[in-house]
């Protein structure tokens, strides 16, 4: 149910507070202000519902759960967050429609599940474009050709999403039944991909087939064999529990995956103005926090598999990484330039010299 549906139905119904509060993105009045628009501690409240689709304890999970708690002791309660986390509420293919349409209010999707509705965010997707997660604030700053794409982003805003903030999951590695350290170990195997164009024309270069699968099902395509791998961070490999099925992960840290945190605009403007600040701060926090903790979250995770003792993990070394880098670098950058932009495209091969 739709926020303008709720308050046609409150116009109509003497409905009370407790049920408007019920569903995602409604307001509820209370005292004499009625709804006060231009804030000053009104005793109106709202229903926010952030949608994720990894678990609890992935550098995302922790990072949704902190700005839960700090956004709902900030507004004194006048904003109650639910999570939903681990695809309970929107998955992958239902995500992007439900925010648009604000069914959830917000969302913090990786770059590539924006291909359709903003192309040029496939630039976080490009292969080897941060060596460290050091590198992700120098190159992904708001101030940067690559921040600008992010953060003034006029497909998201015409499509009804608001850019709060840059979450990351960390740097990908690959996982199969194989050992992978050169890009013919590739060749004839078919590699789980986001749905990005970039990133199935990064796998194709290195030789591998690639499919698009939702997040939540790529655990049963590896169990049986739909795909042979994939890629990505280690916290999500260990909490979807994929490496139980991989023999090996390649240490690779040939891409990133981070999160475009966003917030539904008719909500976002429904809110009275001391509310938008306190949320738009809390998720600046909530962007610090995150950053902060998932290099340690993704190192736990790796850990935890290697304790696990079945899967062998193997560091690329510089000269392998530098094979795989040859193939993509500046080719993928180049065939991309039209979707992502000239000049985010100069800015990136620029730092690349
Ligand atoms: C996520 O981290 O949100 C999911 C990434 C993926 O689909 O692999």
């Amino acid at each position: 149910m739709t926020t303008r549906t709720l308050r046609t139905l409150a116009g109509v119904v003497a409905i009370g507070a407790l049920a408007l509060t019920s569903c995602g993105g409604a307001r509820s009045g209370g005292g004499d202000d009625g709804g006060d628009s231009t804030g000053g501690g009104g005793s109106e409240t709202f229903t926010l519902k952030f949608s994720h689709v990894t678990t609890d304890a992935t550098p995302k999970g922790k990072a949704a759960i902190w700005f839960e708690e700090e956004l709902e002791k900030r507004t004194d309660g006048r904003i109650d967050v639910e999570v939903f986390s681990n695809s309970s509420l929107y998955g992958d293919k239902d995500e992007m429609q439900a925010i648009q349409q604000n069914s959830v209010q917000m969302l913090a999707p990786a770059s590539a599940k924006f291909t359709t509705v903003a192309p040029a965010l496939q630039v976080l997707d490009l292969p080897f474009l941060f060596d460290t997660p050091e590198d992700i604030p120098s190159v992904a700053a708001p101030d940067t050709e690559v921040g600008k794409a992010i953060f003034a982003n006029d497909d998201l805003a015409s499509k009804n999403m608001k850019v709060l903030g840059l979450w990351d999951s960390g740097m990908k590695q690959i996982h199969s039944n194989n050992l992978t350290q050169k890009p013919a170990d590739m060749e004839g195997k078919k590699y789980r991909i986001q749905p990005s164009d970039v990133l199935k024309s990064q796998i194709e270069a290195w030789g591998g087939s690639a499919e698009a699968i939702a997040f939540a099902e790529v655990y049963p395509a590896l169990q049986q064999g739909v795909i042979d791998g994939g890629e990505n961070t280690y916290s999500n490999i260990e909490s979807q529990k994929m490496h139980t099925v991989q023999s090996n992960i390649a240490e690779s840290n040939h891409g990133y995956i981070g999160y475009i945190l966003v917030v539904n605009t008719e909500f976002f403007d429904s809110l009275p103005e001391d509310l938008q600040q306190i949320l738009v701060e809390t998720a600046e926090e909530a962007s610090t926090y995150n950053r902060d903790n998932a290099v340690a979250v993704n190192q736990e995770s790796k850990e935890a598999i290697e304790a696990e003792g079945s899967t062998e993990i193997n560091v690329w070394t510089d000269e392998e990484r530098q094979a795989f880098k040859d193939v993509v670098v500046p080719e993928i950058y180049e065939q991309y330039r039209d979707v992502i932009g000239d000049e985010i495209i100069d800015e990136l091969l620029a730092n690349q010299e």
